[in-house]
Order: C-alpha cells, then sequence, then structure tokens
C-alpha cells in the first residue's frame, strides 16, 4: 500500500532517520491514515529474506499484536526488526537461545524461572545500595564544571543494578559494560565497532556468565545466579541457558535504562517548569512519564504465524510486524496532549516497557527504581544543572539512543 503522505522510500526502521529525530509526525499520519500500513523495503535490507514490514501505529494494536503469541511470533525472526549487516537463518536459530526471541511454552518455562530473580522483593532489597551508588555517581559528576551526562551520569548505574541483582564481582564489572557497549553499538559508524568485534564481546560475556554459573553451582552465594542454576533439573535454567539469559540482561537492561535516563534529564532541562516541581514535589507518577517520553525501544518486531486482519490490514503469514512503542505513546486516543512532558499524568498507561504479553520487560520495577534514585540525586546534589549542548544522536534503526548530553553541574 503507497501512503500518499509519505516521502518514497521512506522507511521507519531507518539508522539514518533516528540519527537525527524520531518520526513522531510521520507515525502521527499513519495513525490517522493508514494505522497498520505496509512499508515496503528494498529486498533483504533488514537482514531478512523478504521486501519488508507492517507498521502498527496505534496503542490498541500495539497491545494487541503483543499480546497474542499464538498469532503473532518472536521466534520466526526474532523480535529485532532489523540487522543491517543481515542475519542467515543459522544466526536465527542462534537467537532463539535468548528469551525475547523464545514463543511459548518454551518462553513460559524461561519466563517463569527468571521471575524469580525479579520479585517486587529481590528488587526491593537492592534499594540501598543503589540509592549509595545513584549518589555517589552524582557527586563524583558534581566535582566537575561541565562534562557528557551519558558516561558521567546515565551509564553508570544501570550497570551497576544488573550487576548488583547477578551478583557480579566489583573487579569483573568494568568488562561487563565494556561487553554490553560493544553488543550495542554496531550500527552507529562513529563508534567503530564492528560486527565481528560485537558478536566476539558477546561470546565472552556469554563465556563469562557460563562460568560464573558453574563456580555458583559448586559453591552457592546470596544471588540470583545460585538461585537460577543451583541444581539443574527442570525448575532451573542450564549454564549455557543462563548465559544467554545473561547477554539479554546486559543488553536490555543497559541501554534501554541509560537512555531514559539521559531523555528525562534532557526533558527536564528543556521544560524547567517541571524540573522544578520535581525538585519540590518528587511525584512517584515521574518515572513512568520519563519512560513514555523517552521510549528508549522505538519498536520490536513479530512475525505472523497464519493470515490475519490488524487495524483493516490483511496480514498474511511469514510476514513481519513492527510495533512501534513510541507512536503507541503518543497516541491522542489514549493519552491527553502527548506531545507534553508532565510529569504528573496519571494514569499513564504507556507501552514503554512493552504491550503487556508474554515478553512484557522482566526489569520494569528495577528500571524504575534506578530512574527514582538518580534524579532524586540529581534533584538533591545538582539542583541548578543546565544545558550546555544538543544532544548528539546514536545511529540506530530501533533504539532511541543519546550518545552525548553536554551540561553545567553548577
Ligand atoms: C527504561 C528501561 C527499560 C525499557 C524502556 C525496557 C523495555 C523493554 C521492552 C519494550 C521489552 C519487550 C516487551 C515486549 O516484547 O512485550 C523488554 C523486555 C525485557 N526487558 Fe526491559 N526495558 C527496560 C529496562 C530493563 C531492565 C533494567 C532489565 C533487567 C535488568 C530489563 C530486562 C528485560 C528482559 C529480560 C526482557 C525480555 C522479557 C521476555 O522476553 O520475557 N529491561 N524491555
Amino acid at each position: 500500500m503507497h501512503c500518499p503522505a509519505l516521502p518514497d522510500g521512506f522507511d521507519f526502521t531507518d539508522p539514518d532517520v533516528y540519527q537525527s529525530r524520531v518520526p513522531l509526525p510521520e507515525f502521527a499520519r499513519l495513525r490517522r491514515t493508514a494505522p497498520v500500513w505496509w512499508n515496503a523495503q528494498p529486498h533483504g535490507v533488514a537482514g531478512f529474506d523478504d521486501d519488508g514490514y507492517w507498521v502498527v501505529t496505534r496503542h490498541q494494536d500495539v497491545k494487541e499484536v503483543s499480546t497474542a503469541p499464538e498469532v503473532f511470533s518472536a521466534r520466526l525472526n526474532t523480535s529485532i526488526i532489523r540487522f543491517n549487516q543481515g542475519i542467515s537463518r543459522d544466526q536465527i536459530e542462534v537467537q532463539k537461545l535468548i528469551m525475547l526471541n523464545m514463543d511459548p511454552p518454551e518462553h513460559t518455562r524461561v519466563r517463569q524461572i527468571v521471575q524469580r530473580g525479579f520479585t517486587p522483593r529481590a528488587v526491593r532489597a537492592l534499594a540501598d545500595a543503589l540509592r549509595r551508588r545513584a549518589e555517589h555517581i552524582v557527586g563524583e559528576a558534581r566535582h566537575k564544571e561541565t562534562g557528557n551526562f551519558v558516561t558521567d551520569v546515565a551509564c553508570e548505574l544501570p550497570l551497576q543494578a544488573i550487576a548488583e541483582l547477578i551478583g557480579i564481582p566489583q573487579e569483573d564489572r568494568a568488562r561487563i559494560f565494556d561487553w554490553s557497549n560493544k553488543m550495542i553499538g554496531y550500527d552507529d559508524p562513529e563508534l567503530a565497532i564492528t560486527e565481528e568485534v560485537g558478536a566476539n564481546a558477546a561470546m565472552e560475556l556469554i563465556g563469562y556468565a557460563m562460568n560464573l554459573a558453574a563456580a555458583r553451582k559448586e559453591c552457592p552465594a546470596k544471588d540470583i545466579v545460585s538461585r537460577l542454576v543451583a541444581a539443574e533439573h527442570e525448575g532451573n535454567l542450564g549454564s549455557d541457558e543462563f548465559g544467554f539469559f545473561v547477554l539479554l540482561l546486559a543488553v536490555a537492561g543497559n541501554e534501554t535504562t541509560r537512555n531514559a535516563i539521559t531523555h528525562g534529564m534532557h526533558a527536564f532541562l528543556t521544560h524547567p517548569e517541571q524540573w522544578e516541581l520535581y525538585k519540590r514535589e518528587r511525584p512517584a507518577t515521574a518515572a513512568e512519564e520519563i519512560v513514555r517520553w523517552a521510549t528508549p525501544v522505538v519498536s520490536f518486531q513479530r512475525t505472523a504465524t497464519q493470515d490475519t486482519e490488524l487495524g483493516g490490514a490483511h496480514i498474511k503469514k511469514g510476514q513481519r510486524v513492527g510495533i512501534f512503542y513510541s507512536s503507541a505513546n503518543h497516541d491522542p486516543d489514549v493519552f491527553d496532549h502527548p506531545e507534553v512532558f508532565d510529569i504528573t499524568r496519571d494514569p499513564n498507561p504507556h507501552l514503554g516497557f512493552g504491550g503487556g504479553g508474554p515478553h512484557f520487560c522482566l526489569g520494569k520495577s528495577l528500571a524504575v527504581l534506578e530512574i527514582d534514585l538518580i534524579f532524586n540525586a540529581l534533584a538533591d546534589a545538582v539542583p541548578g544543572i543546565s544545558l550546555a549542548g544538543d544532544p548528539r544522536r546514536l545511529r540506530s534503526a530501533w533504539l532511541n539512543g543519546v550518545k552525548e548530553l553536554r551540561v553545567r553541574y553548577r
């Protein structure tokens, strides 16, 4: 289907588009005129053996796709909507070892096991340690006159949170961070990370996690690794399954939270009345609005397991379907004035953590805790923080990423 409102060849997964902006006006046009729209692509450009994908833009349709795994599979072509360097069928097979790319019943089994490490109690238990970390991170930044908020503040807490949760020894944490960054940044030439470097980093991280699992099996500690792998039977993860789980955590928990924090800071600094309100009242609703506003994951994808209809479009078996959280989070049928950054927004049924199906973000409460802790620390220690430059964006097909945000801390 041709959409006359969009320039010919426009692609909602084009990394060059996201290097300058999230295409919110284009999403708005589709929501009004063709809410489920076929985005044609030159053959194989997304890495798959096909000629395009469906763009799902409305809140209700993103939810529908997310909650019907029997019709919309995460497994057939993975959840990632574009592999710029291509992906072979063999590589897709390997991706199925990551729970984000599994369907029920395999997904249900793994999810039930790993959920044990993410109970509200397990997350609450990290709060004191992470509060101290957040205060330390902001305290260090405060000594500088100006700096890059992304590397000074936003990067560190998400890494520490995952490391703390898993029980990774302090001396290994820098290595884990380095591997995580290499795995995610390969679409951005400025980061000079080749696909090979990314793949090697992933292998090293998996190897590290498998060794950790083996060690904890021998000698259990009071951490999530020990709880998940303690004895290898039906109700636990094998060491290799644990390796792929840590790989997913490193990607899913770092870049996302880091970008929520960075976009949140930028939103506060460009909406000073919201920063004043935050400093005064610290509303509990702020973190969710920051995630809606940032929507760090622009999209994931599913693949139709059968012919089906969605939002008036006829989707054929085997076609890919992109679920665009960024668009859903600006749907005026659900949000009053979605273009307004309002930290008291309540209710706030945003889909930044997913559309509520089986893959709904496992780390949501941890992410919300981290965002709360870091902005509380910032409001206490650097209340006069101000912008010192425009954000420089990451080149990526599906992440709303920022590489640099210059700020003045004092
Ligand atoms: C603001 C920060 C975050 C955002 C915006 C975010 C977003 C998402 C989204 C959109 C999904 C897919 C949902 C779906 O397909 O329905 C997801 C899944 C996931 N997230 Fe997060 N996430 C964040 C933080 C975290 C953190 C801190 C962790 C862990 C430490 C984490 C772990 C995961 C895992 C393991 C999955 C896969 C769950 C599954 O397949 O069952 N995320 N996240």
